[in-house]
């Protein structure tokens, strides 16, 4: 390849790759990545200009202003061989890269094919051509990114397969309980992209915070955004009295619709599904302070300044109740594209229904065996009203202790043992249990030099050994959807704290997902080296990943 004076930057042996691909297969010789480089593009699949940018910028991460690039479109080959067809005149003396959709290869999967004449990125969509990026730019070795002026890397060749074992590879984070800005959230989409995430549950509205704008309920984000003060570090006594120190600054912010269609966009271009989640009918204090004729009592409430469970929820027998959750619901389904739509459950006490005469009325006239069944007629509710919309609910594992719909999907975050029930009654389900998903918790045993977390301690390797299949019948196991890592943010109010809790830990969860039956914790824990490569070069704070032993 001419045209590559300057420094240069070989690579040799095998690459380490995190999730681990299905196979990498090693060839003879080298291919140069110049810093002259013709991209063609043999596909007109959605979504697939998005990856070839990936690849521009990748290059453009390592060449920096020398890039030289030129991207066109070819036309497909007759014949199904689609191994290299270009043109004569495609420009030999510049590296060349080539974008196909190939038909045999399953949706999100890839072939990325490093040859001598050039690199072919074959995606079984434009999802698996951006995933064969990803992978590109672990193979890339860390010194290509030292911003040193260089003129070309040299990759050994060798042809990577590789597709996703689970179609749902989750993270949710919690912007309630400390509100992140549009490029804060940005920043954790293209976080999970580098890990081959597709799935961003985002959870909006919570005791103390609502972030959707609501067109028609003004007051959610006027009065429901903002809490007047904070507890900071933990209750004492494991009460809130007058010993417990707050941070006296308000804490508010949310998302207009603009906003939340810039985010949605942002995220389908990596090819990552947003899920948003209004929690129904618990974690309500924010809605409840907005409107009072959301309650049982009617009361004004402020917007709560302190964590854990709340025994204000929504009143269950008010119809308005059901009136504003259809409006709200109508409103995100418009501006969230998703199947799925997540309502909540969780944690949600009956104490105020008990002694609510609308709440007893509604028991009588639905002939409800009890408070709790308040809960499951109030979900139920919400559940025909998506599915008659062409979307299905999804809940955390409360929503089966009242009985569930079959297209209703159970998220089970209090152990495996409600994904089980659920997928045993066949209801499909996400399997996201404290025990090794709570990225939260604290991440090594030594707290003292840890951030002030959760509690709870999930280490690298525990966050490993996670096995979304254990305890079930495997002719079940097809209704597990998939995996998602938790980000709860009661002691996280930054976009580093953010980094730091899910670095490296989203890995384990990433390879979880995406290479659930290959894992190997020794193997991995070489890998982790080029992924930690990646977060110093872009600046990402992560956990020591070195202190957990085998
Ligand atoms: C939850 O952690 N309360 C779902
Ligand atoms: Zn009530």
């Amino acid at each position: 390849m001419s045209g590559c004076s300057g420094h240069a930057v070989v690579s040799e042996g095998m690459p380490s790759v995190v999730p681990v691909p299905e196979s990498i297969v090693p060839g003879d010789g080298h291919v140069a990545i110049s810093h002259e480089m013709n991209v063609f593009i043999m596909s007109d699949a959605e979504g697939i200009d998005y990856a070839v940018g990936e690849l521009a910028r990748l290059a453009r991460r390592i060449f920096g202003d020398r890039l030289d690039i030129s991207c066109s479109r070819v036309s497909a080959p007759d014949s199904d061989d689609l191994s290299m067809v270009l043109p004569e005149s495609a420009g030999k003396e510049r590296c060349r890269l080539m974008f196909a959709v190939d038909p045999s290869l399953s949706p999100s999967s890839y072939r990325l094919e490093i040859a001598p004449d050039g690199i072919g990125i074959y995606g079984g969509d434009a999802a698996g051509c951006f995933y064969a990026v990803q992978t590109l730019r672990q193979i890339v070795p860390a010194e290509a990114y030292s911003g040193k002026r260089i003129s070309y890397v040299d990759l050994p060749v060798m042809t990577v397969f590789d597709g996703p074992d689970m179609q749902y590879r989750g993270l949710m984070l919690d912007v309630a309980r400390h509100f992140f800005t549009v490029d804060e959230v940005k920043e954790v989409l293209d976080i999970m992209a580098m890990h081959k995430l597709n799935i961003f549950h985002w959870h909006l509205t919570d005791d103390q915070g609502w972030r959707i704008e609501i067109d028609r309920y003004p007051e959610l984000t006027r009065i429901g955004s903002v809490r007047k003060r904070t507890i900071i570090g933990k209750d004492p006594g494991g009460e809130y009295d007058e010993t417990t120190m707050y941070d006296e600054t308000p804490h508010g912010g949310y998302y207009t619709k603009d906003q939340i269609r810039e985010i949605v966009a942002y995220a389908a271009a990596r090819f990552i599904t947003v899920i948003p989640e209004v929690e129904f009918p618990g974690h309500a204090v924010a809605a409840l302070a907005s409107y009072p004729w959301l309650s049982c009592t009617g009361e004004q409430y402020e917007v709560r300044q302190t964590w854990d469970i709340d025994d204000r929820v929504f009143c269950i027998g008010k119809e308005s109740t059901f009136g504003f959750m259809e409006d709200v619901l109508s409103e995100v389904m418009e501006l969230f594209p998703s199947e799925y739509i997540h309502i909540g459950g969780d944690e949600c006490p009956d104490k105020m229904w008990m002694s609510c005469p609308d709440c007893r009325r509604r028991i009588q006239e639905e002939n409800l065996p009890s408070f709790r069944a308040l809960q499951g007629y109030g979900v139920a509710r919400l559940g025909a009203f998506l599915e008659s919309h062409g979307r299905h609910l999804i809940g955390w594992d409360e929503i089966l202790e009242a009985g569930v719909t079959p297209m209703s999907v159970v998220m089970s975050w209090r152990g495996a043992e409600g994904g089980i029930r659920a997928a045993n009654q066949g209801n499909r389900v996400i399997m996201c249990p404290t025990e090794y998903c709570y990225f939260d918790y604290y991440q090594s045993e030594d707290i003292e030099n840890e951030p002030l977390a959760w509690g709870g301690l999930i280490t690298l390797d525990k966050a490993y050994s996670f096995d979304p299949y254990a305890g079930l019948d495997s002719d079940v196991s097809s209704n597990i959807l998939g995996v998602q890592a938790n980000l709860w943010t009661e002691y996280i109010s930054d976009i580093e704290g953010v980094e730091y809790m899910l670095l490296p830990r989203l890995a384990a969860l990433a390879e979880t997902g995406w290479s659930t039956g290959r894992k190997d914790w020794a193997d991995f824990r070489q890998r982790m080296s080029s992924l930690v490569n990646l977060y110093d070069i872009y600046g990402l704070s992560y956990a020591d990943y070195a202190q957990n032993e085998d």
